[in-house]
């Protein structure tokens, strides 16, 4: 049995777990819930129960696996990869080393103690802030060589079982405060040559300004960035080769490098990153802004997987969630801070209205209101559909939509023999926006997995003829086997029509 992989699939880049294709229908957990096997045996593992996940994205900080320089303790790991094996469920890790949310937060004691040798960045008044400086070479072979002994102990303990299928290395990088870094190493870096496979890659040269004119500070932060990720995650990679992808906080107002980290893998510097940084499979969008299926069609394209590492956990998750596998052929899909996704909404506190500022995170995207029912349908209609998803994928008889703002009003989609209006539901507050996947499974037969949507089969323009509907029932799948729930006539057929919950539709039409 081979490891995890990320291998092109009829042209769609797909993981692999145990030789067979997986989405990770997954959830991450908050920063600090990993760091205790107790809390997670009380805290995190029973609430998991009815959300129909297979996989859980979790931190592992380096400052636990690595207490002392030198000398490591993995106690957690193994614990965390049992907890997994026990629950039946992959795991995602994190790894938090050098930086996390632009800063060093997690690196071990002994090295924050150390800010000689381990050297920070500086703003261009030459004030340190707390995050290590990428140009700090003697820290990133440290990085290094403690993502490298984790590697190589994951590859110990799972490489039979496959338990561990992915790796974030380090967690929304950058620098914040500072379009750059403005230490003496950095400063001579930048008023060099742009580094010669950046100059070939990308048809450039001259230094940074010359090259890059008003965005060179961002693009000189993302290729340090960039090369210093690739040294750990390379050093890793050598001792056990999985999937590896860099997470990202997104550019948002008010768009000025430094207000959100600059140098991050935000979509303007994705062709430095893939220069800088080619053991990196995707750059993945950490969302909590409103418009996600936005975010989601810009880092999805060839040559960038969509991997969601985090977004929000409203009940417009699960609407997106579908949009995510369905459109974007998405490889994870995970909203942040599961284990409350099955509390009572009233005990969910957001966290405190400082840390949202700071983190620039929308409050409503932590309201759980009906987020449970509807993500763990969608979840579980996902896992039995693969079968006909994987048939159908890539071509024009699978298609996928979803209400992107407030405005749009529905979607038109054309198939060989019909065109398909999709009407949207207004949009309310703690429900889902309309979305869904429409198969042509036949000429005159289609399947629909949808909510809140309304379907009106048309004629193909110029064809003077009426469309009639032969037969509807709503139904499930079951392991991509369609299941008759109930035959729909008379006034259940006067519309074609989804709710709040997702749901499966088969319909077969006529023309006359
Ligand atoms: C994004 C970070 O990547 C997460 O670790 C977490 O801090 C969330 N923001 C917000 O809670």
């Amino acid at each position: 049995m081979s490891i995890p992989y990320v291998k092109k699939e009829n042209g769609i880049d797909t993981l692999f777990v145990n030789d067979e294709p997986f989405i990770a229908l997954s959830g991450e957990v908050h920063n600090s819930s990993s760091s205790s096997l107790k809390y997670m045996d009380e805290h995190v593992w029973p609430t998991l129960q009815g959300l129909n996940m297979n996989s859980l994205v979790l931190p592992i900080a380096w400052e636990t696996i690595e207490p002392e320089e030198n000398h490591y303790d993995f106690s957690i790991v193994d614990g965390l990869i049992q907890q997994a094996r026990e629950n039946n469920m992959k795991l995602i890790f994190l790894w938090f080393g050098m930086w996390k949310n632009s800063t060093s937060m997690y690196v071990p004691k002994w090295m924050k103690e150390d800010p000689e040798t381990y050297f920070l960045v500086k703003t261009v008044s030459g004030e340190n802030i707390d995050t290590i400086s990428p140009l700090c070479e003697i820290a990133v072979k440290k990085d290094a060589a403690a993502f490298r002994q984790l590697m190589r102990h994951i590859r110990e303990t799972d490489e039979q079982e496959n338990t561990v299928i992915m790796m974030q290395v380090e967690n929304e990088v950058g620098v914040m405060k500072t379009d750059r870094d403005y230490c003496d190493a950095a400063n001579k870096m930048f008023n060099s040559e742009i580094p010669g496979k950046l100059a070939s890659a990308l048809g450039l040269t001259g230094t940074w300004k010359e090259a890059f004119g008003r965005l060179a500070e961002e693009s000189f932060m993302a290729y340090c960035l960039a090369d210093a990720i690739e040294k750990i995650t390379s050093a890793g990679q050598e001792e056990y080769p999985l999937p590896c992808y860099a997470n990202c906080w997104l550019k948002q107002y008010p768009w000025l490098p430094g207000t959100y980290p600059s140098g991050g893998p935000v979509t303007d510097v994705h062709k430095i990153w893939k220069v800088a940084a080619p053991s990196l499979f995707t750059l993945a969008p950490d969302i909590y802004v409103p418009n996600v299926p936005d975010i989601m069609d810009q880092y999805s394209y060839d040559g960038n997987v969509l991997l969601v590492p985090e977004v929000r956990k409203d009940a417009v998750a699960a609407s997106y969630c579908l949009y995510a596998v369905g459109k974007h052929n998405a490889v994870c899909f995970s909203p942040f801070g599961i284990e409350e996704m099955t509390l009572d909404p009233a005990e969910v506190s957001c966290p405190p209205m400082e840390v949202m500022i700071s983190l620039d995170i929308d409050p409503s995207a932590f309201d759980i209101t009906g987020s449970k029912d509807y993500l763990s349908a969608v979840y579980d209609l996902i896992s039995e559909m693969k079968p006909l998803y994987y048939k159908y994928r890539g071509t024009g008889q699978l298609q996928a939509y979803v209400r992107h703002n407030r405005l749009d009003k529905g979607a038109l989609l054309s198939f060989e023999n019909y065109d398909l209006v999709v009407s949207y539901a207004r949009q309310q507050d703690a429900k889902p926006p309309a979305a869904g996947l429409v198969y042509e499974l036949e000429q005159n037969k289609f399947l629909l997995i949808s909510m809140n949507s309304t379907f009106t089969f048309k004629p193909k323009f110029g064809e003077n003829v009426s469309v009639g509907v032969l037969c509807l029932e709503e139904g499930t799948l079951k392991n991509g086997e369609w299941i008759s729930d109930r035959i729909l006539n008379g006034d259940e057929k006067m519309t074609i029509h989804s709710g709040d919950i997702v749901s499966c539709l088969l319909v077969e039409l006529y023309k006359y």
